[in-house]
């Protein structure tokens, strides 16, 4: 642990908190400082069950948490409609934020959020723990900076995960005034992350929700899938393009797939979300594949895995590079780092671009940096 380590507040025992609050307990810059509550026995609950050391403040509201100038940086795992209460409060209060995904129920909240950040000088993340795992990196390095693969033409990402009948009725993913966004918001988020982190954080020029959108009876989408498109604008005689096809689905069992198709090769994983195991990862890519002759075989037996470690699990090097960036705000006046709000911010855009397609009967959405629109 470190001599001066950040300190996180959580607010909301919301069961994400569990595996966050072992995460801060990891990271060796952070340390878990307080957790907030509605009432102060599910603090103390909260804490029973996870065995928090008896140092960690329980508090019987969300106030307490922000009104204690010992926290630094509060990690926000409430339904997603109170976010932008809590998390413009918190940024007011100078609370550096850690908030879960999806981050508002649109881009006009989310930008209350981030303006609230930036003026009171904190900084913004979003809880997308598979971004700040090694393998994302190394897999960042094959497709951009070595450009092995070549040109990225289809990217094909799938996020699903099975609903029981309780969890239809009861979850707060799927009520409309808590998590009016449904799948797309809790899954589709990771899909649309994947591909504008494929194609280095370029917006896509249009998307399109294909027509087997599935809600329920209160309207919050169980199931959908959409296609986002990428033109090139350059002047070369074959136009240069990029489709991206995602999934999301309560509806079907786990499914976390990811397959980069290239002019030079292809890359595929299936748990880009939350990998197999903790310890160690590996992704797998093929090269210059072909057909042999008579095309009874390939010129490779099988693709090339490439297995990462991993010393931490994903999330608490997420809470580790959060409290870094905090630490140099804190200790030697840097800046906020504007890379996270910016990518958060381009993956609600593009959500709220396939929802307002969805709600327009599939009809394209055009994207431009800071607003979506239809012809
Ligand atoms: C990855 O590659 C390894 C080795 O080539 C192979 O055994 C494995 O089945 C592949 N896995 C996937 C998911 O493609």
């Amino acid at each position: 642990m470190a001599e001066h380590p950040i300190r996180f507040g959580i607010i909301g025992c919301a069961t994400i908190a569990t595996k966050v609050a072992r995460a801060i307990n990891l990271a060796p810059n952070s340390l878990l400082y307080a957790v907030g509550s509605r009432s102060i026995d599910k603090a103390k609950s909260f804490a029973a069950v996870n065995g928090l050391s008896d140092t960690v403040k329980l508090y019987g509201s969300y106030d307490q948490v922000l009104d204690d100038p010992c926290v630094d940086v509060v990690y926000l795992p409430l339904p997603t409609s109170l976010h932008v209460h809590w998390a413009v409060l918190a940024a007011r209060k100078k609370k550096h934020l850690l908030l879960e995904k999806p981050t508002a129920l649109d881009l006009t909240e989310l930008d209350r959020i981030l303006e609230a950040c930036e003026s009171n000088g904190v900084q913004f993340m979003d809880g997308s723990m598979w971004l700040h795992h090694p393998r994302t990196v190394k897999m960042k390095e094959m497709l951009f900076d070595s450009g092995l693969l070549g040109q990225v033409h289809l990217i094909h990402s799938t996020a699903t995960s099975m609903g029981m009948t309780e969890f239809f009725e009861n979850n707060i993913r799927v009520k409309a005034d808590l998590d009016a966004l449904g799948a797309l918001g809790d899954l589709g988020w990771y899909c649309i992350g994947a591909t504008l982190w494929s194609k280095n954080y370029k917006l896509p020029t249009s998307v399109t929700a294909l027509p087997d959108t599935l809600k329920n009876s209160d309207g919050v989408i169980l199931s959908c899938t959409a296609s986002l498109h990428y033109y090139d604008d350059d002047d070369q005689p074959i136009k240069k393009s990029t489709t991206a096809i995602i999934h999301c689905s309560f509806l079907s069992y786990t499914c976390t797939d990811l397959s980069i198709s290239a002019s030079k090769g292809s890359l595929h994983l299936k748990d880009f979300i939350i990998p197999f195991q903790e310890d160690s990862a590996f992704f797998n890519y093929t090269l210059d594949a072909k057909l042999v002759e008579l095309h009874i075989g390939w010129n490779i037996v099988k693709p090339e895995k490439v297995v990462v470690d991993c010393e931490l699990p994903q999330e608490a090097l997420m809470v580790q590079e959060l409290a870094r960036i905090v630490e140099g705000i804190k200790k030697s006046g840097c800046r906020p780092d504007s890379k996270w709000p910016e990518i958060s911010r381009k993956t609600q855009l593009v959500m709220d671009a396939i929802k307002q397609c969805v709600d327009l009967g599939c009809k394209p959405v055009y994207l431009t940096e800071n607003r979506t629109h239809y012809n």
